[in-house]
C-alpha cells in the first residue's frame, strides 16, 4: 500500500524514517526540486522499486532503505532471505546496500520466532540509520579540519543529507566547514544525466543558506584551471582496498583535472563504503542504466529517436588521484592499502 502527502515544514531533513505503525516514509527524490512529496509504504517490494527508480538514492541511503525493507518484509511475514535477494539486486555498485543487508541477516541468524525476527530487524535497521547520521557528523568534523583554508569548493552529484541517513558525507564536510564560517562558495556540477547536482545538491545547499553556483559538468575544468576552486570533494559508492574510488560518472575526469592543476581531490565516505574484499577498482561492478536517461530529459527527447546511447552510472577514480579519504574514523591517505584497513577495523558497536 502506498499513501502520499506533502510536507514542506521540516527544516532538519532526514530523508527516510521508520514510522511506529510499521511503515517506511521517504522523500521522493525524483520530484525534487519542484515538489517535496513524502511517500509511505509497508511493502519491501516498493522499497526495491524506489531504489531502482532513484526515488531514494546515494550509497548510504540505499543501505538504510534496504535494511528498512527487510524489517517490512519480516513484519508482513514475507520470506526475509528472498526479500534480501530482491533488494540486493536493485543497484550493484554501492556496497552499502549489501553491507546493510548482510548485517541485518547476520543479526537474525539463528532466531526462529516471527516476532523476535521482526523486532530484531527493525532495531538493526534503526541502528544502521542512527549510526550513519553519527558517522556523517564525525566525517564532517574530520573533513572541515582537513579543508583548512579551502573556502571555494567544487562537488559532483549529491553526497548530502539526501544520499545518507542525514547530514551527508561530502556535504557533511561542507556543512561542518560552513558552520565554522569557512565556506565562501560551493560550485555544483549539474551531474548529467539525472542532474543530482543541480536538482538535489543545489536544493540542499540553498535550504541551508550555503552559497552555491551550478555549472555544467564540462565547465569544471576551466574553473579548476583558473584557480577558482580550492578543493574538490565528492562522496563514493564503493572504495576498493587500494583506495580506487567508484562514484557518480564524471568523478574520474574531475579528479584528473584537480590533480593536473594541483588542487586537492577529497573523497568523503563512511567505512561502510569501503570494500576490503576487492583488491582494486577494476573489480567494482558498474551499474548500466537505461539509455533513455541519456537521450531524454523528463520524457522529452534530446537526441534522435533510436540513436545508440550508453549510460554507465559510475566511474572509477584510481587511487593516485585521491588526495585523502575522509571517514568517520579518521582521514586515510596513501598508501591506502594500509590506511583503509586501519580506519575500517576500528571497533564497530555491537548491539545485543
Ligand atoms: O546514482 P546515485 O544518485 O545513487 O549516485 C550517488 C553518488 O554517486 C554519490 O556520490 C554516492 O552515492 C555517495 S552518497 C553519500
Amino acid at each position: 500500500m502506498s499513501t502520499e502527502a506533502t510536507d514542506t515544514t521540516d527544516k532538519t531533513l532526514v530523508p527516510i524514517e521508520w514510522l511506529p505503525q510499521g511503515k517506511v516514509r521517504f522523500l521522493d527524490q525524483t520530484l525534487l526540486p519542484n515538489e517535496e512529496r513524502w511517500v509511505e509504504i509497508d511493502d519491501y517490494r516498493l522499497i526495491a522499486e524506489a531504489i531502482r527508480r532513484l526515488q531514494v538514492r546515494g550509497a548510504p541511503l540505499i543501505g538504510i532503505a534496504g535494511a528498512y525493507g527487510l524489517a517490512l518484509a519480516a513484519a508482513a511475514g514475507d520470506d526475509v532471505e528472498a526479500a534480501a535477494a530482491e533488494l540486493r539486486s536493485t543497484r550493484p555498485t554501492a556496497v552499502n546496500l549489501s553491507w546493510a543487508l548482510d548485517r541485518c541477516l547476520h543479526a537474525v541468524d539463528g532466531l526462529t520466532g516471527g516476532d523476535s525476527v521482526r523486532e530484531r530487524l527493525t532495531a538493526e535497521a534503526m541502528a544502521i540509520h542512527e549510526e550513519d547520521i553519527a558517522a556523517n557528523h564525525r566525517i564532517g568534523k574530520h573533513g572541515a579540519a582537513l579543508l583548512g583554508n579551502a573556502h571555494v569548493l567544487l562537488t559532483h552529484c549529491n553526497a548530502g543529507t539526501l544520499a545518507t541517513g542525514g547530514y551527508g558525507t561530502a556535504l557533511g564536510v561542507i556543512r561542518s566547514a560552513h558552520t565554522d564560517g569557512r565556506v565562501q562558495r560551493v560550485y555544483v556540477d549539474e551531474t548529467r544525466p539525472l542532474l543530482q547536482g543541480s536538482r538535489l545538491t543545489a536544493w540542499e545547499l540553498e535550504r541551508d543558506g550555503i552559497s552555491c553556483t551550478v555549472i555544467v559538468d564540462g565547465a569544471a575544468g576551466s574553473y579548476i584551471r583558473r584557480a577558482e576552486i580550492d578543493a574538490v570533494i565528492t562522496g563514493a559508492d564503493r572504495i576498493a582496498a587500494n583506495g580506487d574510488v567508484a562514484n557518480k560518472i564524471g568523478t574520474y575526469p574531475l579528479a584528473v583535472l584537480a590533480n593536473a592543476n594541483n588542487v586537492p581531490f577529497y573523497v568523503a565516505a563512511p567505512t561502510s563504503t569501503i570494500d576490503l574484499s576487492l583488491a582494486s577498482g577494476d573489480e567494482i561492478p558498474i551499474e548500466e542504466r537505461p539509455r533513455e536517461e541519456v537521450t531524454s530529459v523528463r520524457s522529452e527527447p534530446i537526441a534522435p529517436i533510436g540513436v545508440e546511447a550508453e549510460n554507465p552510472a559510475f566511474d572509477v577514480t584510481p587511487n593516485e588521484y585521491v588526495t585523502a579519504i575522509i571517514t568517520e574514523n579518521g582521514v586515510a591517505r596513501a598508501p591506502y592499502t594500509r590506511t583503509l584497513r586501519a580506519v575500517s577495523t576500528r571497533e564497530v558497536p555491537v548491539r545485543g
